[in-house]
């Protein structure tokens, strides 16, 4: 029986977000997208975008992140609902070097933004440093060496943050970015204070549309895939 009682402060931190259901939306719409596939999430929070992967049916579910509280609530998490996941401590790629995965899923820290503590989350949740790409790139980057030969990549990507940039990434490396779907998530006003103030100005009106005090933004759900690869 899980117990659904008062949330320990780590999970509370961890607590999932409008961009993690929207990831688990889009997971949810095409379980072959994940049935039988060998499954790693970068940045895996709470556990919970795993354990909706093993509900979709994935073979093994591995999953990275940098904080060690987001390590033992993943596994707390993924133990209580009898899944067998590997969840590894350390900094994007590293607990993996070498190693290659079908589905790759990840809703990175990529709010440009200092690091900084808010809303009871870490300083590691949301911030992706002045432009919002500290994380997004490393990601990108390094994707196309974990794949294997017909491997995905599944992730949340503000529309703020260039995602020009991010195409451009994956076309160096002999991939292809397509949207896969697209949502407005709400920006309470705190954060929305801390972003950086030259992407607020360049994008409100764009990406950001405000409602009075009401604060909104585009956010992309996106498929990184080898170019040919049909989506
Ligand atoms: C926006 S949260 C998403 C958490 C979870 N996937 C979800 O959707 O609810 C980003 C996660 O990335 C982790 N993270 C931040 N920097 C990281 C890094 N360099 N390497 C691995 N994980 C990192 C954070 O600790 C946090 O759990």
């Amino acid at each position: 029986m899980f117990d659904i009682g008062k949330p320990s402060p780590a999970t509370a931190a961890l607590r999932p977000s409008e961009y993690t259901a929207a990831l688990i939306h889009v997971l949810r719409r095409e379980p072959e997208r994940v049935r039988d596939r060998q499954v790693l999430e970068m940045g895996c929070g709470s556990g919970v975008v795993l354990a909706a992967l093993a509900s979709l049916g994935a073979s093994s579910l591995s999953g990275i992140d940098i904080e060690g509280e987001a390590i033992l609530t993943g596994r707390t998490l993924l133990r209580q609902l009898g899944h067998d996941a590997e969840l590894l401590h350390g900094d994007m790629w590293k607990p993996v070097a070498g190693r290659r995965f079908d589905l790759i899923v990840a809703n990175l820290p990529h709010f440009p933004m200092a690091h900084v503590e808010l809303a009871g989350r870490l300083p590691s949740w949301s911030s992706g440093g002045a432009d919002g790409r500290e994380f997004l790139d490393p990601f990108l980057e390094g994707l196309r060496d974990h794949f294997t030969g017909e491997a995905r990549a599944v992730l949340t990507h503000n529309a703020f943050v260039d995602i020009e940039r991010s195409r451009a990434i994956a076309r160096r490396h002999g991939l292809h970015l397509a949207i896969l779907a697209s949502v407005m998530v709400h920006i309470p006003g705190d954060k929305l204070a801390l972003m950086t103030p030259s992407v607020l100005q360049t994008e409100e009106g764009r990406t950001i549309h405000r409602y009075g005090p009401h604060v909104f933004a585009d956010l992309h759900i996106v498929e990184i895939a080898p170019a040919g690869t049909r989506h």
